[in-house]
């Protein structure tokens, strides 16, 4: 008999620079209760990925090598585990990974954690890279309370938790500031958020900028703003962090690792998806690669200027018909 059946998969059985990347044969994933498992069409890369490949995440020294990473996936259900509902084999779904498991994504087959319907507007490299960005901007957009009316600065407003979190708060009906570099502002600006420069002397720039003040604040970028944007904002309480470790001395909150295995877990995805529908919502895609260059979509993810996710394409599983 045959040991377990083996897929093809990016993985790295050392830490270091993207080259360390391969695609090679790794024991098929199976869904557990409460998961299903995807065929995989399209995998977002996110900057956790980097880390945990370059051995500079706090998490790198738990992981068995080798490691598939990849937290983000779209595809066809192949697998439902038990206590799924409203699911079957063949459904067209995008999700995450329990992060937990810090990746599994940028394989033939990954077992999704959190899921939701792929509505046929997004495209699969969408769908993939949607996951872990869309929910986290969901999570952290509730956190603040951020509404109708709502004047928000999102400070890193071009990647991949940017670019979501500036659309979703805009569909809130909230005025949106989005900072990012000078040739990134018409992007931003079709976003549907305000320009301005990131870096030193936010606080007057925005200021010179919009009239009647900034309610609330996101810190998407982590690169040390979060004194400017309490300045802004006028208190730590009206600033969230989902990026920088420092922001608990500061009084400002900070939104780090929520993501799934909460009952609401699958809003955020359910609402982009019905927004995507409606023309309203898309997951910018700046690159894809296919797996077999896992290397080169590693590099382009750590370069700006960033405009959305970088993505993995799988193979097609009929060898080219789509
Ligand atoms: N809380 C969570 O669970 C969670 C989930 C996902 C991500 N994250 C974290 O959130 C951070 C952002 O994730 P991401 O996927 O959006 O990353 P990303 O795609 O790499 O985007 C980073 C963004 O920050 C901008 N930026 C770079 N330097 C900046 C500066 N000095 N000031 C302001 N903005 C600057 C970049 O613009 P340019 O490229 O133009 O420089 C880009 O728009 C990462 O640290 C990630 O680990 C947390």
């Amino acid at each position: 008999m045959f040991p377990d059946a083996e897929m093809f998969a990016v993985q790295f059985d050392r830490f270091g620079p993207p080259e360390v990347l391969m695609v090679g044969g790794f024991p098929e994933p199976h869904a557990g209760p409460g998961e299903v498992r995807v065929r995989v069409r399209a995998a977002g890369v996110a900057p956790v990925d980097l880390a945990l490949r370059s051995g500079t995440s706090p998490s790198s020294g738990r992981l068995p090598l080798p490691h598939i990473p990849g937290v983000d996936a779209a595809g066809v259900i192949d697998e439902v585990g038990a206590d799924v509902t409203g699911f079957a084999t063949g459904d067209e779904v995008f999700g995450a990974v329990d992060v937990s498991r810090l990746g599994g994504a940028a394989a033939e087959f990954a077992v999704l954690a959190f899921w939701a319907a792929k509505p046929p507007s997004m495209s699969w490299e969408e769908a993939g890279a949607a996951g872990t960005s869309v929910e986290t901007a969901t999570r952290a957009l509730d956190r603040l309370g951020v509404r109708v009316g709502t004047t928000l600065l999102v400070d890193g407003a071009s990647g991949g938790v940017g670019s979501v979190a500036v659309q979703l708060a805009a569909a809130r009906g909230a005025r949106v500031i989005g900072t990012g570099r000078p040739e990134n502002h018409a992007f931003i600006a079709r976003l549907g958020a305000v320009p301005v420069s990131y870096g030193p002397g936010l606080a007057e720039r925005v200021r010179a900028l919009v009239a009647g003040g900034i309610d609330l604040a996101l810190d998407i970028a982590g690169a040390g703003s979060l004194r400017e944007l309490i300045a802004i904002t006028g208190t730590p309480a009206s600033v969230l962090t989902i990026a920088d470790f420092t922001g608990p001395e500061l009084g400002v909150g900070i939104s780090l690792g929520e993501l799934g295995g909460e009952p609401d877990g699958r809003h955020g995805l359910a609402l982009a998806a019905a927004l995507s529908e409606e023309g309203r919502f898309r997951v910018p895609v700046r690159a894809v690669f296919p797996m077999a260059r896992a290397a080169e979509a590693h590099a382009a993810a750590a370069r700006g200027p960033r405009q959305g996710k970088v993505v993995l394409a799988a193979p097609p599983a009929d060898g080219g018909r789509d």
